[in-house]
């Protein structure tokens, strides 16, 4: 995106936003009112009505996640709302049009403007408030799960953290996919939400071993790891020869110590990725697989994104401190 475009006289200068005062806990969250940023080309304005909470959120709060160069100092990477106003070069949108996009940032805002190319329109029979959390964990599911980890009908794909947004999102995309499906949470009560949305297996990793339930398997084909650490060379055990590990996060952090030789010996993949960083024309990629391929599951009945607990924008706070408690199932979202 290039040069900043004038605002259309219909809309408001300014707009009631959350943003991060300084690096710290969720009080540094600061409701303030800052200018409404005009759609540059090829990108869409957005009227927010909702917008999705994710743990990158809060990473990017605690100063371990920064914007990528361009986007919004505010946080929030999904919303869903009304388009406002349309940049020069975009086709596809009219003010009016009830859309929901991924962010490069900036959803915790009434107003926010993203890559034209990055917005989806709202699926048939949802409200804003399920719209709003489809991107964000659509477009990892689906870039990390699909395109990058090649699941397939019938193999076994193991996903930790099965009761998140990320893990409630994958549990229905491979199991539409016709996968069968493993996942870890950590309590029953999240087990139980797991496996009502297609979990064929869950592990309440507090009480048993995922490796041995997965060994006795045979062996996962792929697994989604959010965990890391002592996961690692624990998920490396638990694939089949040819299996497949994508790593997305590490929340119990990035080093393991590793023997390779396994690798090489049943001949595994390790690979990963993070959405926020990659180019507008790879994300732009995946808004068009997600159109084509996760659009028709939510239209079948095979995916619906599962709501723990919404609060007002000014209480972003109060979100966060619920999402890092990780007593929530599914997802989290603020109303504008
Ligand atoms: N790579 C990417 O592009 C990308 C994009 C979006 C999100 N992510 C990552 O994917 C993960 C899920 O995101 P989300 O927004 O769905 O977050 P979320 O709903 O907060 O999910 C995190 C879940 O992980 C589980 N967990 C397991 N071990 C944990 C540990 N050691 N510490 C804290 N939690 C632990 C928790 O449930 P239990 O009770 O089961 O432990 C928690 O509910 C996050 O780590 C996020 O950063 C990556």
């Amino acid at each position: 995106m290039s040069v900043p475009e004038r605002l259309p006289e219909n809309l408001p200068e300014t707009m009631r936003a959350v943003e991060i005062a300084e690096p710290g806990g969720p009080e540094v969250l600061r409701p303030v009112t800052r200018p409404v940023p005009p759609p540059r080309h090829g990108a869409i304005l957005i009227r927010v009505a909702w917008a999705g909470v994710n743990r990158p959120d809060a990473l990017q709060r605690a100063g371990a996640y920064n914007a990528p160069p361009g986007a919004s100092d505010l946080p929030g990477l999904e919303a869903a709302g009304e388009v406002a106003a349309v940049g020069p070069g975009v086709t596809g949108w009219a003010v009016g049009d009830r859309v929901c996009a991924l962010l490069p940032g900036g959803g915790y805002a009434e107003y926010v403007e993203t890559p034209a190319a990055h917005a989806l329109p709202v699926p048939k029979g949802m409200n804003l408030r399920e719209a709003a959390c489809l991107p964000e964990t659509c477009f990892t599911v689906w870039s990390n799960v699909v395109m990058r980890g090649r699941l397939a009908a019938g193999e076994v794909f193991l996903v930790h953290g099965g009761s998140s947004g990320i893990g409630t999102t994958a549990i229905q995309i491979a199991s539409a996919l016709g996968a069968r499906v493993f996942a870890t949470a950590g309590t029953d009560a999240k087990c139980l939400a797991c496996t009502a949305l297609g979990a064929e297996r869950t592990i309440n990793y507090r009480e048993k071993d995922f490796v041995e339930i997965l060994r006795a398997e045979g062996g996962a084909h792929l697994i989604l790891d959010m965990v890391g650490g002592s996961y690692i060379p624990r998920n490396v055990e638990a694939l089949r020869d040819e299996g497949r590990l994508v790593m997305i996060a590490f929340l119990e952090g990035p080093q393991a110590d590793l023997n390779f030789a396994q690798i090489m010996r049943r001949r595994l993949t390790v690979t990963g990725s993070t959405l926020r960083p990659q180019s507008d024309i790879a994300k732009a990629r995946i808004a068009d697989e997600v159109r084509a391929h996760v659009w028709p599951m939510i239209a079948g009945g095979r995916l619906r994104p599962l709501i723990d607990s919404e609060f007002p924008l000014e209480n972003a706070a109060a979100a966060h401190a619920r999402m890092e408690s990780s007593a929530h199932i599914g997802k989290i979202v603020l109303e504008m």
